[in-house]
């Protein structure tokens, strides 16, 4: 991983501030991406990890502060110049949020053809690709009604992955799954961090994952980003809460030391 003082970061969030009405998630809220690395954040269930990735797309926008990605202002950003961001920044969504009238085929060329990657011919072709990086080939004609929960959380994947981003941003990727498709999604989120060398922000609360692919660890409490550092990092922090969601994942890193 590239250390931080290596490079400048490509995603930057500055003092932002988030609220909806009264309720206040974020008072100031500042994180660094480098390019390469994969970075967890973990925090409890509405502290607002939904939140800070759909900020970084422009599909929720920050009441103050800054939020960079690669080099360009995304708060208050049209949607015209937010275009090209989501084609360097994709989004596995914690629902899959695919559209259930289309196929798969059609969800995955959705983003294809807003990012005009080529003809009908061409769009076939990267959807079989994408389905068989997931294990779904030949499904293109199934309506997401037809999916099993894993099913749809792949075909979400293999929607992010087609445009070929720089950076993927997995909210929840493995939350609700059998074991044998945690494994999956899993691997694929190491392939791509190993082959493709993309930037991963991966939001989970599965701490076994964390500890196996993870270069850092953002954790999201009282409102901002209360620690962010290294595996070694967290296990020498004396933050409590850290300590007790590090805990969840005790049993991979026992046998990781031994
Ligand atoms: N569009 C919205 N309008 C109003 N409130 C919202 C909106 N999106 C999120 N919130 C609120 O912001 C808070 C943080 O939401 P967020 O979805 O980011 O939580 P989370 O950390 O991802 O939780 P979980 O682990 O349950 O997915 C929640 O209280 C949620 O109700
Ligand atoms: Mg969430």
């Amino acid at each position: 991983m590239p250390s931080p003082t290596d490079t400048p970061p490509i995603i930057s969030l500055r003092n932002v501030k988030k609220a909806f009405g009264p309720k206040v998630i974020y008072d100031d809220c500042s994180l660094d991406i480098y390019a390469g690395e994969t970075i967890t954040i973990i925090g409890g269930s509405g502290t607002g990890k939904s939140v800070t990735l759909k900020m970084l797309i422009g599909l929720l926008q920050a009441d103050a502060g800054s939020i960079q990605v690669y080099g360009t202002e995304v708060r208050g950003l049209p949607e015209p110049g937010l275009l090209p961001i989501r084609r360097r920044v994709a989004m596995l969504f914690q629902g899959a949020a695919l559209f259930d009238s289309l196929t798969v085929a059609q969800n995955i060329k959705y983003p294809l053809r807003e990012h005009h990657w080529g003809d009908e011919k061409r769009l076939d072709e990267r959807v079989e690709e994408v389905l068989e990086m997931v294990g779904l080939p030949g499904s293109q004609k199934l309506k997401p009604s037809e999916l099993s929960g894993g099913m749809r959380k792949r075909v979400g994947l293999a929607r992010a992955i087609a445009v070929e981003p720089d950076v993927i941003l997995y909210d929840e990727p493995t939350t609700g799954l059998d074991p044998i498709n945690v494994r999956r999604i899993n691997g694929l989120i190491l392939s791509l961090q190993e082959k493709l060398k993309v930037t991963s922000i991966v939001v989970t609360h599965d701490m076994d994952a964390c500890f196996t692919f993870t270069d850092r660890i953002a954790l999201l409490y009282e409102r901002r980003f209360a620690f962010v550092g290294t595996q070694a990092e967290a296990r020498a922090s004396d933050n409590h809460y850290l300590q007790e969601f590090i805990a969840g994942g005790r049993g991979t890193l026992d046998k990781d030391v031994t």
